[in-house]
């Protein structure tokens, strides 16, 4: 089993490249480094101590990526390449447009060329329509979204869709990630964002580390139990096992099917503060700020489907993912240029 993982030196990628290289499976990886560095998956291979082929591309380059579906026989893909920062697709929309759609139009295209049809999409559960009672199923209305960023998820699985209706025998999983979270044991893989994080948790890690003086609390009056708002935090392990799972799955099936990758259960960004502070036995200053525009009260998943069908669960518990966070950023205070 052979699997190709785009967007692989990223912080799911490495990740789900270190379980299918533990689960037996050979994998080739690309990704353009727009975000990452090749440091991760090196790492991977350490820990692994398998190799792990990697050829930095552009997706949007169909001329380079045909020659690496020449020069491997695939039997899946997992596309997670892509920009992610939502504030900035709010800023700059055609570059989000542009390099997503772009991606996963040049990756099918050469994946048809290749008679290659089993693909894994990470999609988020910002694809979900705001205001849809709690917790959300699969089935839960879609669109609506509040970003370019969360647009290019949705579009990107109607344009998976509706290539496996045009190519009889593709499988499609999109999986729609709720907030991953997290890192590798060894703390030796972890995420490490680019300039300011946008995220709460390596935000937290950051000020724990004393990079940042004291974290914001975007909003303390929503409707919430404490007035901060709630998400379905969970560890990258567990959702990088997730697609281990999907993937066989789709060795088994064909047509699209959609799922959720979270843990069911919700957390306050007060919640997330103790928890981090209470496993770590540090201190996180925080104040509270305003709202952020764009954010919604509370989001989580109704992960039932992933465990009857995929016969998957998110195993760790909120204090792995604060110990493991930490651990990461502690050993590697500047990410991968430590
Ligand atoms: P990441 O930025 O660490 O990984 C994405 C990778 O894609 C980066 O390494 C980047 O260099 C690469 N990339 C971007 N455009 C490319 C292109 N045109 N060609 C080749 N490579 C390209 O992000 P991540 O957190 O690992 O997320 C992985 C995927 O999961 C993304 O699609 C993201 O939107 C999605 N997702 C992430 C979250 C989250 O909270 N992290 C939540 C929901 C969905
Ligand atoms: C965000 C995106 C989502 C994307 C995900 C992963 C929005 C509206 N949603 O999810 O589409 O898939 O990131 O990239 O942007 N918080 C603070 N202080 C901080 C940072 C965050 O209080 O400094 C709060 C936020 O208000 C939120 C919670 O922490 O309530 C989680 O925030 P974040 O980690 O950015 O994730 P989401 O907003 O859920």
């Amino acid at each position: 089993m052979t699997v190709l993982v785009t967007g692989g030196t990223g912080y799911i990628g490495s990740h789900t490249c270190l379980e299918l290289l533990e689960k037996g499976w050979d994998v080739v990886a690309v990704d353009n480094l727009s975000n990452s560095s090749p440091e991760s998956l090196r790492r991977v291979s350490e820990l692994t101590g398998r190799p792990l082929p990697f050829f930095p591309l552009d997706l949007r380059d169909e001329t380079a990526l045909g020659q690496i579906f020449g020069r491997y026989a695939f039997d899946g893909v997992i596309h997670f390449a892509g920009l992610k920062a939502v504030g900035e697709s709010v800023a700059q929309p055609l570059e989000y447009y542009g390099n997503n759609l772009q991606s996963t139009v040049s990756l099918c295209r050469a994946m048809v060329r290749a008679g290659v049809g089993r693909v894994l999409f990470s999609s988020s559960a910002t694809v979900y329509a705001p205001g849809s009672p709690l917790p959300l199923g699969e089935d839960a209305p879609t669109g609506g979204c509040t970003s370019p960023y969360g647009w290019t998820k949705w579009m990107i699985e109607q344009i998976l869709r509706d290539t496996a209706a045009a190519n009889p025998g593709w499988s499609v999983a999109l999986l729609r990630y709720f907030n991953p979270v997290g890192a590798h044991p060894s703390g030796r893989i972890g995420e490490d964002p680019r300039g300011i994080p946008n995220n709460l948790m390596p935000y937290i890690t950051q000020v724990a580390a004393g990079r940042r003086e004291c974290l914001t609390i975007f909003g303390g009056d929503y409707d919430t139990p404490d007035g901060t708002c709630v998400r379905d935090y969970l560890h990258v392990v567990d959702l990088a096992r997730g697609h281990v799972a999907a993937m066989e799955y789709l060795l088994e099936h064909t047509g699209t099917e959609t799922f959720n990758l979270g843990t069911g259960r919700g957390y306050s960004v007060r919640e997330m503060v103790d928890a981090f502070e209470r496993a770590n036995g540090v201190r996180i200053p925080w104040r509270m700020g305003p709202r952020r525009p764009g954010d919604v009260a509370a989001i989580y998943a109704n992960p039932a489907k992933s465990r009857s069908v995929l016969g998957w669960t998110a195993e760790r518990t909120l204090e792995d993912m604060c110990r493991d966070s930490w651990n990461w950023q502690r050993q590697n205070p500047q990410g991968y240029e430590t």
